[in-house]
């Protein structure tokens, strides 16, 4: 048996927490060390984990050895310097969402990767949910037909960030599932946005996405909202899936509900919407955390028993589309136009699903 993938991790605010939780629960990987250059978060991390080695650099954590893998909870400016830092000294990565602060930082660390043959991980935890997995299984098998529509709300009251806005901290969510949903990236990005609280940073913004033949999705993204409200709707020909990330039971309803026009009509008068209405199912789903999974595949990745769900080709394409957002938000959401080729990491895996 090989020995536990040592993992080192960059990060100990509110995330940070949760992937030592999880890397501490799999057999095949131990915590050997944590830096975060905040005392107090260090002193709560040297508490809870005494056998934890603890650094205030990540750079010092890099150079004292131990570790085989970093994972790093960090803010996204610091994202690309520590995975750079890390892939160079011959360590694997996994980088939370949102993978870096702009493409050409995504694309460095794609080429720095690919160079030292390095797993480089992106932390889209919502790939790793067992609801979707089965919308996208549920899509796949062609029961609610071609998908044209999604619509995404992801709302709550803060937590403000100070470096990024509302749509770079909760839309890589929702992104994550459109992009490997829709299989490539959108024809144009429209994005309006509002700074009510901290100047300059929106903390409302609302996010269209249109796609190639005509296909359209929306993503509501708040940290002004008293409610937490994490739901997506997919809209096909045929039927309609509702997910409701909060439901403890049937966080997913597959809706036999349509709207077929008449194919033929000659005015007005003979035209009529048929509406569909059958019935409502709620799959199954398997429990179990998403992050635990995502942690034990990134161990299998580093192993070499398996490749990233979440690669890094994944975090480029939603950071390319959230620059397009910030492209759109200068002009008062104006279209942005994007490169609508497919994704092929994406839709590879939508297929392999
Ligand atoms: N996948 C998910 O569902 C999910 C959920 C929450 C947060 N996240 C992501 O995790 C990351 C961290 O978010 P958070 O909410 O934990 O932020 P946070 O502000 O609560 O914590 C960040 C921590 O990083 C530390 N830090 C800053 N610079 C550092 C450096 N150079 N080296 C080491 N530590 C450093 C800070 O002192 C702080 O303790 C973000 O990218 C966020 O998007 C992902």
């Amino acid at each position: 048996m090989n020995p536990p993938v040592s993992v080192g991790i960059a990060g100990y605010g509110y995330w940070g927490p949760n992937l030592a939780r999880n890397f501490r629960s799999l057999p095949g990987a131990r915590v050997a060390a944590v830096c975060d250059p905040d005392p107090e978060r260090l002193e709560r991390m040297r508490r809870s984990l005494p056998e934890v080695a603890a650094f205030r650099d990540c750079g010092e954590m890099l150079a004292a050895g131990g570790i085989d893998a970093l994972a790093i909870a960090t803010p996204v400016a610091s994202h690309h310097a520590l995975a750079r830092a890390a892939l160079l000294a011959g360590r694997h990565v996994l980088v939370e969402k949102p993978m870096a602060a702009s493409v050409a930082q995504c694309e460095d660390l794609i080429r720095t990767a690919d160079a030292a043959g390095l797993t480089l991980m992106v932390g889209h935890t919502y790939l790793y949910s067992e609801a979707v997995r089965k919308i996208t299984e549920i899509i796949g098998s062609g029961e609610i037909g071609e998908v044209r529509y999604i619509n995404c709300q992801r709302l709550n009251l803060g937590l403000f960030q100070t470096d990024i806005n509302v749509a770079w901290d909760l839309a890589p969510h929702d992104l994550s599932i459109i992009l490997r949903v829709m299989g490539s990236l959108p024809e144009t990005v429209n994005c309006q946005g509002n700074a009510h609280v901290h100047p300059e940073i929106e903390d409302v913004t609302n996010i269209s996405l249109k796609f190639a033949g005509g296909r359209f999705a929306t993503i509501q993204s708040s940290w002004l909202e008293p409610r937490k409200v994490r739901q997506m709707t997919f809209v096909g020909t045929r039927g309609m899936i509702v997910f409701d990330d909060l439901e403890p039971h049937g966080k997913i309803r597959v809706h036999d509900v349509r709207v077929d026009c008449p194919p033929h009509y000659d005015n007005f008068a003979e035209f009529q919407y048929s509406y569909h209405y059958g019935e409502c199912r709620i799959p199954h789903l398997d429990q179990g955390e998403p992050l635990g999974r995502m942690c034990a595949h990134f161990i299998d990745c580093v192993a070499g028993a398996a490749v990233p769900d979440s690669p890094a080709a994944t975090g480029l394409e939603v950071v390319r589309v959230l620059e397009a957002c910030d492209a759109s938000l200068k002009q008062g959401g104006g279209a942005v136009s994007m490169d609508p080729r497919p994704c092929p990491a994406l839709a590879g895996l939508a297929a392999a699903v």
